[in-house]
This record gives C-alpha cells, sequence and structure tokens, in this order.
C-alpha cells in the first residue's frame, strides 16, 4: 500500500509525552512548516487571513531567506511543509522552491486550496517528481457547507482537479494525495458519504473539526453566510480537548515569509516569534531560551499562560496527524 513519505516523522512526533519529549529533544526539528506568503486568494470565513483579522505584515518571502532556510535544512533529514497562514501557490516561485527543496534531497509537503494549481504544475509535481505529499483543504462536506465557510462556489471543480492530479499520478512514486475537511454539525451517514467519494480519488481522507470561535461576525459582509454562521455556531458542539502532548513545540518549527521564526504554525499574530532568518537561525532558535520555556510551560499544561494556546483545541482528535 502507498504510504505518506512523512509518515515515519508523523508516528515519532505522535509518540510520547510531553515530559519524555522534554528528555529526548531532537538536536533539530523533525518538520519545517513553512510560510512562504501569508496572502491568500481566498476570503473564508473561519480563517483569520481570511477574514482579515490576522495582525501580522503580509508579504512574499525573497530568494534570501528561501536560500538561507534550504541550506540550513538540507544537512538534515527534515521534511518541509509549505503550509502557513496564507495560499502558498501564490507565490510566483513556489513550484521552483519546491522543486529545489526536493532537489537538496528535503521531504516536502504542501497543503493548499487547490484553486490555483494548473496543469503544468501537477504535470512538475508527477514527472519532477517534486512533492513528497499533497493535503488539498475543503471545508465542509458538500458544495453547500463549502461556499458557506469559504465563500467560493469551488467544491466540484476541486473535486475534479484531484481527480484529475490522482489520475495523472497514477501509480507513480509521488505525491501521495489527502484530502482534508472540516466539519461542524454535520451528519454522520453524509460523512461517511463524503469519506467514501472523496476516498476513491486520493489515498487519504482526513476529517477534523472547523473552529467557528476563530470567525468574527460582523467582518463577514455577505447576509446569508453571516446568518448560516451564527445557526453553525449555535448547533456546533466544539471539541475543547487539550493536547495530550503539544504538536508543535517539541518537534516542529515555523518559519514566516519575512523570515521570522515562531514556535507554532498556529500563531496567527506572532507573538511567540523566537527570532529572524536575517540575524539568527533555526538551530539557535530551537535551542534558545525562549523555546524552552514554552516547552516546559506547555509539559506543565499552563495553556492559559500563553497567549497565544489559550484558545488551541486538539480540533482533529489527534496529536498530530498526516495533516
Ligand atoms: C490556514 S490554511 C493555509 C493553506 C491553504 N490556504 C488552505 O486553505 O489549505 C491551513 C489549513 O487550515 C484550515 N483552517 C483554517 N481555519 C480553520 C478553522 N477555523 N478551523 C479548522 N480548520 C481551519 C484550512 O482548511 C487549511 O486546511
Ligand atoms: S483557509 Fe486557506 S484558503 Fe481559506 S482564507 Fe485561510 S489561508 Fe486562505
Amino acid at each position: 500500500m502507498r504510504e505518506n513519505k512523512l509518515k515515519e516523522i508523523y508516528k515519532t512526533i505522535d509518540t510520547g509525552t510531553a515530559q519524555e519529549k522534554m528528555a529526548n529533544l531532537p538536536k533539530f526539528p523533525k518538520i519545517i512548516e513553512f510560510e512562504i506568503t501569508n496572502h491568500c486568494n481566498f476570503n473564508c470565513i473561519m480563517c483569520p487571513t481570511g477574514i482579515g483579522t490576522a495582525r501580522r505584515e503580509r508579504g512574499y518571502m525573497s530568494d534570501a531567506i528561501f536560500h538561507k532556510v534550504i541550506d540550513e535544512i538540507a544537512e538534515h533529514k527534515v521534511a518541509l511543509k509549505f503550509v502557513g497562514q496564507g495560499e502558498s501557490l501564490l507565490h510566483p516561485k513556489a513550484i521552483e522552491y519546491i522543486a529545489e527543496a526536493s532537489a537538496r534531497g528535503i521531504i516536502t509537503h504542501l497543503t493548499t486550496n487547490g484553486s490555483l494549481l494548473t496543469e503544468e504544475m501537477m504535470k512538475a509535481m508527477v514527472d519532477g517528481p517534486i512533492l513528497d505529499s499533497i493535503k488539498f483543504s475543503f471545508q465542509g462536506i458538500d458544495a453547500e457547507g463549502y461556499e458557506i465557510l469559504r465563500q467560493k462556489d469551488g467544491f466540484s471543480d476541486l473535486m475534479k482537479k484531484i481527480k484529475r492530479l490522482f489520475e495523472m499520478r497514477g501509480e507513480k512514486e509521488k505525491p501521495y494525495i489527502t484530502i482534508g475537511t472540516s466539519i461542524t454539525n454535520e451528519k454522520n451517514e453524509a460523512i461517511d458519504d463524503f469519506i467514501e467519494n472523496a476516498g476513491k480519488i486520493c489515498d487519504k481522507v482526513e476529517v477534523g473539526m472547523t473552529n467557528l470561535e476563530t470567525s468574527e461576525l460582523s467582518l463577514v459582509k455577505n447576509d446569508r453566510n453571516r446568518e448560516k454562521l451564527i445557526e453553525l455556531r449555535s448547533k456546533q458542539v466544539m471539541n475543547k480537548k487539550r493536547y495530550v502532548c503539544c504538536p508543535q513545540v517539541y518537534d516542529t518549527i515555523t518559519v514566516r515569509w519575512n523570515g521570522d521564526i515562531t514556535a507554532c504554525c498556529g500563531d496567527i499574530h506572532g507573538l511567540m516569534n523566537l527570532g529572524n532568518m536575517a540575524t539568527s537561525s533555526i538551530a539557535d532558535c530551537w535551542n534558545g531560551d525562549k523555546e524552552f520555556a514554552y516547552r516546559k510551560v506547555l509539559a506543565e499544561g499552563r495553556y492559559t499562560d500563553v497567549e497565544a494556546c489559550k484558545n488551541c483545541y486538539d480540533v482533529y482528535g489527534w496529536t498530530y496527524g498526516d495533516n
């Protein structure tokens, strides 16, 4: 059976308590969450980027920062995940960057809304091959649910595109294809149907929970979608379980488009910044006092002591998963 190249790394991340991880910290993070842009072409109402509440300046990564990151990580066996608070494929050099990282022996992953993926890009991914793993993001399990949260009528076009990539890839080695969605209060039978249908055109289907608390009602301009959001919120029972062990600070680090290095990929406002690639390095930040302090606080379960962690929950019901 086909396996995701990142699976071995995910497995080690999923193993152990925070205390065990503190005692056996890797010398270098196993995964780099890599945000080459925080611009986005969508306005999803559940997303701080889409709704415009993310406070960080927006921009695109420069070649200089990209190369500094690649040069540092190439000597380690790490995975580079092209994902952040924006849509990576908006960066004009996204495919070039993925190809270069891959050529340097780095395991590569892309999480995307899929809208900007062209036939040419798919060909590069499959024939290069330059990408180990790709995850397409949906919201909801049908066209209506998708349209409400993503404010775009894109469900069936995205499904068609994934089917095309799945067929182009066929038995070839790469990329491993995942369809990921998050739900609110959909019925189990409908969720099962989605999983069955989506499963025919990808290698793995993941269903998590949509966090509607990140949305801001007054910023949803479309009246129908705002009313729907109120209704969805009133019905949703959020899974407010904390992670058994934070999936970020013990194994992963995040690099932003401007070179900022932060302790968590979900740190929307840059509150957990550890340094910047211009004056520091991933290794220095990973082994620095700030990162160590976050690890200690979270190992003691003091989530509410860290502003960015206060409202962070295991909405996928796993420690890390293949996301
Ligand atoms: C911030 S997006 C960035 C990548 C890309 N633009 C995309 O949509 O896949 C990363 C992931 O976060 C998910 N996401 C964003 N806001 C969410 C929320 N409030 N609840 C659950 N998932 C969310 C998206 O569906 C996507 O899978
Ligand atoms: S979820 Fe992804 S596609 Fe939607 S607004 Fe956020 S970054 Fe953009």
